[in-house]
């Protein structure tokens, strides 16, 4: 395997991270407190049953509130980016990175959600980010929701359940995106906007105990509804104001195939893939799929609307399609004697012709150009890869080195696939951003241990460590590949 390292210039080569999973300074400048500082790494928890660990319920909150000290909520310290933004992006650029993925943190900016106006130290901070990145050349793509909403907006407005939340997001958005509107093209409303249906709490506030009386699905596919009027309100407002900016719809591309090719286990995996790509479809062609109305009326979900939605959706559609690939799973009907695997937060069969990770990721390079041809066919627009990485336990030698072999040969595999994939499929790709660029908190397990970064940072499950950056082998491996166009492997 190995291929020659061209790609237009144009093509955004990047890193990616979020908001609650980097920033730490939790409470400082203003910043209210966001569903992500209530969540904790539990090492009584297998690591593979991230469901546990943060589907969450009120006394969970209740036990978070009450401890504003301990360490243990690892998205309260994060890995201090917040005061290392400007070591960390230094590095970053010395790197040769053309894109920078990021998100905003919204109680950095409305720390309760509903406020009247907004915090402005939040704002100068996103600035300037923003403008350090600029200096650098670096092209900023701004998540605006990636699973850290204002706490304030759980416990006194039942979160994304509630339409009231469309209009305070939209008076976050606007605030934002006029605020940076000189800096940033890119804008991604959700991150993983799919990703309600498999952790309800920790992507969009819903604690299933606060709706004893109600049919939960029917609560998870209320606030899926809001979501998305509150992108496509996202999208109107970038075009109608601005000439340049371009707004993606965000999906978790998870790849399931069929175990084998039994037709009942193809239709299964087909089904399931449908589950997905309904919130594209959504976000990309204006329109809820037939399917996933009959399933509402099959499972007697009736969702409430206004009359203005349907137009707003139809006339308001994403301009690319952005995702992370990490791994994939496969579908099986008849699943006795066949041991489970995951993909994200996906959990299907696992796969024997794939390694997997400690945490039960199957690693699968072919699956991220699967990937691109199913979607470059079905919606025919640009795509962005915009997470794709390797989660994994590092080593810092006596000598401060991290040889991080098997994130070098999982990033040359997968890229190997993309540029086959631009070069034969003929797919549109805007750019393709690894997860992450220092090591970050992982969002399923909340662990600093499960490690993405190029850049080690010297910090444990329970917070303690000196936040001291060092470089891995991987850090090189990349600088290398951007900037002298190594091929690859
Ligand atoms: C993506 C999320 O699904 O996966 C990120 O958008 C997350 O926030 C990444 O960090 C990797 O998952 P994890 O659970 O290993 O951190």
């Amino acid at each position: 395997m190995s291929r020659d390292f061209q790609v237009s210039t144009n093509f955004l080569w990047g890193v990616a991270t979020s908001a609650s999973q980097v920033e730490g300074a939790w409470n400082e400048d203003g910043k209210g407190m966001s569903i992500a500082d209530c969540l904790r790494y539990r090492p009584e928890i297998d690591v593979k049953n991230y469901k546990k660990v943060n589907d969450i319920d009120t006394q969970e909150i209740q036990k978070a509130i009450q401890d504003p000290e301990s360490k243990n909520w690892a998205k309260r310290h994060g890995v201090d980016f917040y005061h290392h933004y400007k070591e960390d992006i230094e590095q970053l650029a010395e790197m040769g990175i053309s894109a920078f993925r990021f998100s905003i943190s919204w109680p950095r900016i409305f720390p309760n959600g509903d406020d009247e106006k907004p915090n402005q130290k939040g704002l100068e901070y996103y600035l300037n980010l923003v403008k350090e990145l600029k200096k650098f050349g670096i092209e900023p793509v701004v998540t605006l929701s990636h699973y850290d909403m204002p706490l304030n907006l759980v416990l006194n407005y039942n979160a994304w359940y509630d339409r009231e939340v469309v209009g305070f997001y939209e008076r976050f958005t606007t605030t934002v995106i006029d605020y940076l509107k000189d800096y940033v093209k890119y804008w991604i409303p959700f991150n993983e906007i799919d990703s309600i249906i498999r952790h309800p709490f920790a992507s969009a506030g819903l604690v299933r105990d606060r709706f004893v009386n109600k049919n939960f699905n029917e609560v998870i596919y209320q606030s899926m509804h809001h979501q998305f009027i509150a992108a496509a309100k996202v999208v109107e407002y970038c075009h109608h104001n601005y000439e340049n900016m371009s707004v993606g719809s965000m999906i978790t591309k998870t790849t399931v195939y069929p175990y084998n090719s039994d037709p009942r286990n193809v239709l299964k995996s087909l089904k399931q893939m449908r589950e997905v790509y309904a919130f594209s479809d959504i976000q990309v062609r204006g329109f809820y799929p037939e399917f996933l109305l009959k399933k509402f009326e099959d499972e007697n979900i009736a969702l409430k609307s206004q009359k203005e939605d349907k137009k707003l959706l139809l006339d308001n559609t994403a301009d690319f399609i952005a995702f992370s690939y990490y791994s994939s799973v496969c579908a099986a009907e008849d699943t006795e004697g066949l041991s489970v695997s995951l993909a994200n937060t996906t959990s299907g069969v696992y796969n024997k012709f794939l390694p997997q990770t400690k945490w039960g990721w199957q690693v699968d390079p072919i699956g991220i150009r699967i990937s691109l041809i199913e979607l470059a066919d079905r919606y025919n627009k640009p795509l962005f890869i915009v997470e794709n990485g390797l989660g994994a336990e590092d080593k810092l030698t006596e000598n401060q080195e991290v040889h991080d072999t098997y994130r070098i040969d999982y990033l040359a595999k997968h890229i190997y696939q993309v540029l086959t994939s631009m070069e034969e499929d003929g797919v549109q790709l805007l750019g393709y951003c690894t997860w992450g660029a220092t090591d970050m908190i992982s969002a399923s397990t909340n662990q600093m241990s499960k490690r993405y970064g190029f850049i080690y940072v010297d910090l444990d499950d329970f917070g303690n460590g000196t936040y001291k950056r060092f470089k891995k082998d991987s850090y090189y491996w990349y600088r290398d590949l951007l900037n002298y166009g190594k091929q690859i492997p």
